[in-house]
Order: C-alpha cells, then structure tokens, then sequence
C-alpha cells in the first residue's frame, strides 16, 4: 500500500496541479485531495474527524484566503483560515511531515532578491498572516514552510491566475495597467508542484524560497502574455 499524503486546496489554482501531477511526479504516493466542498478547513473538529478517518503520512497545505484585497476586507477571516487553521492542520499533523506554501509577501518588497536569511517585513494583512503561520508551522522542525512566488496556471473557473485575469480583461477589451517598477520571479503552478513533490520526497524541512530563474517587471509580464 502507498503512504497517503492529504493535499487541501484542490479546487484552487495550486492545489489542483498537485492532484493533475501526482501520477507524474510522486508515483509512491496516494492522493487524497480536499476541497471546501469535502471539508471546512476552519471546523477543527470536523478536520480532526477527517485526518483520524484518512491517517495521512503527510500533507501539503495549499488552501488559505489568498487574495490580498480579501485578507485587507475581512482580516478576521483572514486571521483564522491563514494562521489558526494551518496552525492547527500542523498540530493535527505533528508525526508526519507538513509542507506549508508561503509567500514571498512575507517582504515588504523594497529590496529584492530574497534569500530565506533575509528579515521578513510583511506590509499587508496577507503576508502578515502567511508570516504568522510560517512561525506555527516551523515550530515543529519536521515541518515545512515553502514561500512561493507569483503563480501561472489555468484553474477550474479561469479565475485565479494572474494570466487569467490579465488575458481576460485584454479579450474583453478593458485597459489594465501595468507597472513598470513592480518585479515579480513568477513560476507556473506546475513547477511549484513537481519542487514541492520533490522536497517532500527527500523529506526536507525547514524554510525555502522557490521562485523562477527571471525577473519580469509586470509590464514586460504583460507583453509577453499579449503575445501568446
Ligand atoms: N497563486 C499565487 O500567485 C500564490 C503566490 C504565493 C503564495 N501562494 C499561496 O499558495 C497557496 C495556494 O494558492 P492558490 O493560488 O492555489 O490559492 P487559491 O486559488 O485561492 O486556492 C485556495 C483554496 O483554498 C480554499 N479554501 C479557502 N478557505 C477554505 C476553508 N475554510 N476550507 C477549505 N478550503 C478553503 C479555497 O476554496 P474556494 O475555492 O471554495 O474559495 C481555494 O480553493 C496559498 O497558501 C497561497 O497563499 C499563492
């Protein structure tokens, strides 16, 4: 029998790349993933229920409230889907390892070119929380915290990637605009799934950075999108 590895999030942009390449890039592991529609994250009793039902032998984190204009409208939720779940997913998880996906907005931006030694100096609502439960997560030095980058994908509803966004308001003729000293090394939601498969193979913990290789400002993100 495989070890099973819980991965929550799957209706979402990342999670579902997780569950699309699992066959691909972890064959040793069976998938369980869980949606909102299976499972309310925030009922922590309803997810004790789930993970004594499932005994997983690990899992990836990927639900949260994601949005930055979200977390500013409704920090309360913010606060509790961010960090007191996850922190409490990790409790719930403390014997097995537990890969977290962060954020590169645990930075306020300024300087650039992180490197995981760097001071984290979130400056809105969502890295403030995303910081917050990096800290519950690593608490336990089995566990995993892994900030991410800007992410490329196609979801369910094509409305969760910035390509989406972008190639949607392009089509439907509205200007958007873009700058041209905000940069971004962004990923495509299946890179951030094969690396996160590989650190949990080679059961790494700890804290990572993983972003792509090239600096795009937005503006030159957005040319090239108009092109393709
Ligand atoms: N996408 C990026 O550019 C990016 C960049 C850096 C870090 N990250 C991090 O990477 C992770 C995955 O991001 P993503 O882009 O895939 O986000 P996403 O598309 O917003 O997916 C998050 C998922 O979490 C689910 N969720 C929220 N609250 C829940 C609850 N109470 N119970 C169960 N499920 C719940 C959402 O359900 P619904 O579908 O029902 O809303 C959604 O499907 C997140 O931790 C995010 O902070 C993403």
């Amino acid at each position: 029998m495989k070890p099973r590895v819980i991965v929550t999030g799957t209706a979402g942009l990342i999670g579902q790349y997780f569950v699309k390449s699992a066959a691909r890039w972890a064959p040793g592991w069976e998938v369980c993933g869980l949606s909102r529609a299976d499972l309310d994250l925030t009922d922590q009793a309803a997810a004790e229920q789930v993970w004594q039902r499932l005994k997983p032998n690990a899992v990836i984190h990927c639900a949260a409230l994601s949005r930055t204009a979200e977390c500013e409208g409704n920090p309360q939720l913010a606060r509790c889907m961010n960090v007191d779940t996850t922190g409490y997913l990790a409790r719930l998880s403390r014997d097995i390892p537990f890969i977290f996906l962060s954020s590169g907005e645990v930075f306020n931006g300024k300087a650039g070119w992180y490197q995981e030694t760097d001071e984290p100096n979130p400056i809105n609502i969502y890295g403030k929380t995303k910081l917050e439960a990096e800290q519950r997560v690593l608490e336990n030095p089995a566990h995993t915290a892994v900030r991410i980058v800007l992410t490329a994908g196609a979801s369910q509803y094509g409305d969760r990637s910035f390509v989406e966004d972008m190639c949607r308001s392009v089509k439907n003729g509205k200007k958007v605009t873009l700058y041209v000293d905000e940069f971004r090394c962004p990923l495509p939601a299946g890179a951030i799934a094969r690396s996160v498969w590989e650190l949990l193979d080679q059961g790494a913990s700890g804290l990572y950075h993983l972003g792509g290789r090239e600096r795009l400002s937005r503006w030159e993100i957005g040319q090239a999108l108009l092109r393709w």
